[in-house]
C-alpha cells in the first residue's frame, strides 16, 4: 500500500514517559489514519498507565525494548513498515545524572546512535530527535537561546543530550538522513514523574510535606504546557527540514521561588511549606528560548497560558492520587531519601 501523510506508521521511542505519552495521545487524536508503535524500555520513569487511554486503539501498539540494545531495535523495525521515528527515549533527570552519568551516556548517546543507524537501514522519511534547551548551557540576566547559540552543556544530562544532537546532525550531513532536532524549554502537565520540580511540589504540598527549593530559589526557567510541545513536535515531523534545529518554548519565564509560591497559592497551602535546601551542583542560572523560527516557519504558537496550565496540572494530580502512589515505588523512595538527605538537605523522608 502506498503511504500518504495520513497512513504513515510512527515509531515513538520513549512513549510511556511524560511527554512521549502526551504526544502519542495527540497524534492518534489529530490524525485519523496514522499508526503509532510505542517503543519503550519501561525504566522507573516509563509507565504504561500513561498510555491506558490509547491501549485499545487499533492504530496503537506497544513494544517493550531498549533503544541502546541492537537486537531490540532491529526487532521493532523488522517488518513494521516504520515511516517516521520520533525519539523521546532518554534518561531525563539532571540530579540523577549528577549521581551517576553512566545510564545517561548509554541511553541518550548510544541509544540515539543505534536508533539512527536502524532508521537509516529502514529508509524512514523523517527522524525527529527530542532535545532540550539545556544543551545551550546557562544565560545571564537577559537574552534567549537561539538555534545557533553555541552548545555549552553544564551537567551530565545536558552533555549527553548535546552528544545525541551532534550525532543527529552528523547523520543528516554524512548520510543525508532526513533527521532534525527540536529543543524545548521545561515542560509541565499531567503524568510528569514527581522527581521534577512541578510535580514534586504538587505531590508534596498536597500531603502537607515540605517543598524543597534549591539555593535561594532565584534560578529561572521557561515553562511550556506539554500539549503545546506535542503539537510542536508533530509540526516538526511534517514541516521540519532535514539537518535543522528548531527551538520550542512556552514563553513563560519565572524564578523557581515565584513558581513555588504560585503553586502553593493555587493549592491553598501555606508558604511555610517552602524549605530552602542545598543548591544543585553546577545549577544553571537561567533558561529562556527564542522560538521565532517555528513561529515564522510553521505558524506554531504556544496556546496554554501559565495560569490555565498550572490549574489543569493541579486538577489532574488532585484527581489521580493513585497514579502518584503507584509511581512512588521503593526505588523512587530510596532515590528521594538519598538525594534530599544528602548534605544539608534535611527534608522529612517518605512515609
Ligand atoms: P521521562 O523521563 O518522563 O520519560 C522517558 C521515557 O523514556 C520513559 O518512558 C522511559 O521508560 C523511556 N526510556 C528510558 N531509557 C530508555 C531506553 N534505553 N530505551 C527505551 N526507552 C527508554 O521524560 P520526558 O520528560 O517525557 O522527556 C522526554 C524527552 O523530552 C527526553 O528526551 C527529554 O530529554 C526531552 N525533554 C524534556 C523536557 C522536560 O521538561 N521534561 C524538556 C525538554 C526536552
Ligand atoms: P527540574 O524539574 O529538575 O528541571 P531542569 O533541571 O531540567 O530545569 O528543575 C527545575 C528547576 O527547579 C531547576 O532550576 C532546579 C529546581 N528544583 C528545585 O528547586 N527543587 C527540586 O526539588 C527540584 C527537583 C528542582
Amino acid at each position: 500500500m502506498s503511504k500518504t501523510p495520513d497512513n504513515r506508521t510512527v515509531l515513538v521511542a520513549g512513549g510511556a514517559g511524560f511527554i512521549g505519552s502526551n504526544f502519542i495521545r495527540y497524534v492518534l487524536d489529530a490524525e485519523p489514519g496514522v499508526r503509532v508503535v510505542n517503543f519503550d524500555r519501561l525504566t522507573y520513569a516509563g509507565n504504561l498507565q500513561n498510555n491506558e487511554d490509547v491501549e485499545t486503539n487499533p492504530r496503537y501498539r506497544f513494544v517493550r525494548g531498549d533503544i541502546a540494545a541492537e537486537p531490540d531495535v532491529a526487532g521493532v523495525f523488522a517488518g513494521a513498515g516504520i515511516d517516521v521515528v520520533v525519539n523521546f527515549a532518554a534518561e531525563t533527570h539532571v540530579d540523577r545524572s549528577i549521581e551517576d552519568a553512566a545510564p545517561f551516556v548509554r541511553t541518550n548517546v548510544q541509544g540515539t546512535a543505534c536508533l539512527l543507524a536502524h532508521s537509516r537501514r529502514a529508509g524512514v522519511s523523517r527522524y525527529v530527535q527530542i532535545s532540550t534547551d539545556e544543551v545551550y548551557g546557562s544565560l545571564g540576566e537577559d537574552g534567549a537561546f537561539a538555534e545557533d547559540t553555541p552548545l555549552h552543556p553544564n551537567n551530565p544530562y545536558a552533555a549527553t543530550k548535546a552528544g545525541a544532537d551532534l550525532l543527529v546532525l552528523a547523520e543528516a550531513r554524512t548520510h543525508g538522513a532526513p533527521a532534525l532536532i527540536t529543543r524545548c524549554s521545561n515542560n509541565y502537565g499531567p503524568m510528569q514523574f514527581p522527581e521534577k520540580f512541578v510535580p514534586l511540589m504538587l505531590a508534596n504540598a498536597m500531603e502537607d510535606r515540605p517543598i524543597p527549593v534549591y539555593g535561594d530559589g532565584s534560578n529561572r526557567r521557561e515553562w511550556i504546557y506539554v500539549d503545546d510541545h506535542s503539537r510542536g513536535v508533530w509540526d516538526a515531523v511534517n514541516k521540519g527540514r532535514p539537518g535543522e534545529v528548531y527551538n520550542i518554548g512556552g514563553g513563560q519565564e519565572t524564578a523557581n521561588i515565584e513558581l513555588a509560591r504560585m503553586v502553593l497559592a493555587e493549592l491553598g497551602k501555606p508558604e511555610t511549606l517552602i524549605e530552602f535546601v542545598a543548591d544543585r551542583p553546577g545549577h544553571d542560572r537561567r533558561y529562556a528560548i527564542d522560538c521565532s523560527k517555528i513561529e515564522r516557519e510553521w505558524g506554531w504558537a504556544a496556546r496554554t497560558g501559565f495560569a490555565d496550565g498550572i490549574r489543569a496540572t493541579i486538577d489532574w494530580y488532585r484527581t489521580h492520587p493513585e497514579w502518584v502512589r503507584g509511581v512512588r515505588d521503593q526505588s523512587y523512595r530510596s532515590y528521594y531519601e538519598r538525594h534530599y538527605t544528602h548534605r544539608d538537605r534535611t527534608l522529612t523522608s517518605f512515609r
